[in-house]
């Protein structure tokens, strides 16, 4: 197995072990990431944290040796099976943070981009290089990144294949922060900055925030009403505005 899933306190922790490999995507890793996503999707996880084994590589991308000799068909099969695994990613009803403790190339970006947040340490390189292979980003790249950081930054990453050091990354908002010492530790600690409220109000503000990107804005504003009135239902709304008054603090029940 090369995915592991493990409990961290109330986070589920997924860590890509295939290091001879810089922890690439074969096929057999995504169908594991698949399984290992929809074990998270069922649990009562508050959020998932994603990293990779060892100190040199989140994820060097898609497997390049199963790249070659594919049909044209088994090719938009391949990238279709990609997205559809980070899109599960995506859709999670839990926040999700990547750790980045190292390379981030191609599919590997791509994992990280689909998760909600991302955290790097200070030796982290990132990239789209799939431009160098001759080909371009499969598994989202493409959508998300200029979502993430803009079209002309994401269409000159995507078109150049650079690396972008950790820097670089925080200053252009690829990755939220850059941390230091451990990097699940950091995505654990991260992640208590904001479960403690109340997880279905925390949802309607993850999604009104996502829709923003994909809807005009008169019709994002439709939605953010929406969603806020919805959260002005929630019995932790009383109890967020009771505490205010009360002047203490709230008990958020998730209710
Ligand atoms: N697929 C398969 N194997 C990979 C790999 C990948 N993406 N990246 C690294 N490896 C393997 C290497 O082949 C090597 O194995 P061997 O020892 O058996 O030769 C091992 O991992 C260590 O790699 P390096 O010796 O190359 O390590 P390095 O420190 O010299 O370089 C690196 C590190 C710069 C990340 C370099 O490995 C590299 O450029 N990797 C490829 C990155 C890349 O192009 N990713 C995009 C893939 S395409 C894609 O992802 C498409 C998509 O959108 C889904």
């Amino acid at each position: 197995m090369s995915v592991h899933l493990t409990r961290q306190d109330e986070f589920a922790l997924i860590t890509l072990d295939r290091q001879e490999a810089l922890n690439a995507l074969s096929s057999a890793v995504l169908r594991e990431l698949a399984q290992a996503f929809d074990q998270v999707a069922g649990s009562d996880a508050r959020a998932l944290i994603v990293t990779g084994a060892g100190a040199k590589a989140f994820c060097a991308g898609a497997d390049i040796k199963e790249l070659t000799g594919r049909s044209l068909s088994e090719q938009r099969r391949d990238a279709a099976f990609g997205q559809a695994v980070l899109a599960r990613l995506d859709d999670l009803p839990m926040f999700s943070v990547a750790a980045i403790n190292g390379y981030a190339f191609g599919g590997g970006l791509e994992l990280a981009l689909a998760c909600t947040f991302r955290l790097a340490t200070k030796n982290a390189k990132m990239g789209q290089p799939e431009i160098k292979l001759g080909t371009i980003p499969g598994y989202g790249g493409t959508q998300r990144l200029p979502r993430v950081i803009g079209e002309a930054r994401a269409m000159e990453l995507v078109l150049t294949g650079r690396t972008v050091g950790a820097e670089e990354a925080e200053r252009i908002g690829l990755v939220n922060r850059l941390v230091e010492g451990d990097p699940v530790e950091a995505g654990l600690a991260f992640a208590r900055e904001f479960t403690g409220y109340s997880l279905p109000v925390l949802g309607f503000a993850r999604e009104a925030v996502q829709r923003a990107l994909d809807l005009p804005l008169n019709e994002g504003l439709k939605v953010e009403c929406d969603l806020s009135t919805l959260s002005f239902q929630t019995e932790d709304s009383d109890e967020g505005a009771a505490a205010f008054e009360e002047k203490r603090k709230p008990k958020f029940r998730d209710a």
